[in-house]
C-alpha cells in the first residue's frame, strides 16, 4: 500500500495525494489525520436528519465516516473523477451502509449542474471539503449556485479547507497557495470575505459559522436564507 504522499515545505499536503488502496476502497492520509474532527463539526452543526449532497466527495471516507455516526441522514455523494466514485461504493458497502447513496457524477464548474434530475430534492445540507482551492474558481461559483438552487429554506452548507481572511492567514497556507498555483494557475488558496462571501449572498446564503480547525483550516457554515 503506498502511503507514500507529497509535502510542501510548510508542512500540508499537496493538491494530488498519493491515495493508498485496498480493492477499489482508496485511503487518503490527509482524511486520516481530519476525518474525526470534520466529522464532529459536523454533528455539532449541520442537520441530523434528511437528505445531505457531498461535492467533491474523493475517496468517501468522509461520508462513510459521518454517515455511521448520523444514520438518519440520507448521503449522496459525488465527484467527477471515476476512480473515487468507485472508491464511494466500495467503502459503503464494506461497511453495510445503507443511508450512503450511489454517487453521482458532478463536476460543479459546469453551468447548470445543480438542474440534473437525478439529484435528490429537497436537500437539508450539502458538504464539500478541500475543493474550492484545487479547482478553478468557476468550482465555487457553480457550487454556491447549486446550493442557493438546492438546499431547501434554513438548509445548510458545510465548507472544509484553508482559507485566507481579507488577505491574510498563516505563513503555511500562504506557502500551500503557492504550490498550488505552480500546479495549476487557475487554483489557489479561496479568501473567504473577498472571494466566498460575495458567492454566498448572491446565492441567498447567510454566513452562521466560521470554526478554527487543526492545521490552520476552517470549517465554514452557511445557512440557505
Ligand atoms: C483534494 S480532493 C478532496 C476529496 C475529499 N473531499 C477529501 O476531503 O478527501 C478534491 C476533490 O474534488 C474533486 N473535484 C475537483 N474539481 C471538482 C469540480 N469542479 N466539481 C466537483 N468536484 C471536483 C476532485 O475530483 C477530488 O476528488
Amino acid at each position: 500500500m503506498a502511503e507514500d504522499y507529497q509535502k510542501d515545505h510548510a508542512g500540508k499536503e499537496l493538491a494530488l495525494e498519493a491515495r493508498a488502496s485496498e480493492a477499489e476502497r482508496l485511503s487518503s492520509p490527509s482524511v486520516a489525520r481530519n476525518r474525526d474532527a470534520i466529522r464532529d463539526v459536523f454533528c455539532d452543526h449541520m442537520p441530523d436528519m434528511g437528505t445531505v449532497l457531498e461535492i467533491g466527495s474523493g475517496t468517501g471516507e468522509h461520508a462513510v465516516h459521518i454517515s455511521r455516526r448520523l444514520p438518519d441522514l440520507t448521503w449522496t455523494p459525488s465527484d467527477p473523477d471515476a476512480a473515487s466514485r468507485r472508491s464511494i461504493i466500495a467503502w459503503a458497502d464494506y461497511l453495510n451502509l445503507t443511508n450512503v447513496h450511489a454517487p453521482l457524477d458532478l463536476d460543479v464548474a459546469h453551468a447548470d449542474w445543480f438542474k440534473r434530475p437525478d439529484i435528490p430534492t429537497p436537500l437539508i445540507g450539502m458538504m464539500s471539503v478541500n475543493m474550492i482551492h484545487i479547482a478553478p474558481f468557476e468550482a465555487a461559483e457553480g457550487l454556491f449556485a447549486g446550493a442557493g438552487a438546492l438546499l431547501q429554506k434554513e438548509g445548510r452548507l458545510f465548507l472544509y479547507g484553508p482559507f485566507l481572511r481579507e488577505g491574510k492567514t498563516a505563513p503555511s497556507n500562504h506557502a500551500f497557495d503557492e504550490s498550488l498555483r505552480s500546479r495549476d494557475p487557475r487554483w489557489g488558496v479561496r479568501d473567504l470575505d473577498r472571494d466566498i462571501l460575495p458567492l454566498a449572498r448572491r446565492a441567498g446564503l447567510s454566513l452562521q459559522k466560521v470554526i478554527q480547525m487543526p492545521a490552520n483550516n476552517l470549517a465554514v457554515i452557511f445557512s440557505r436564507e
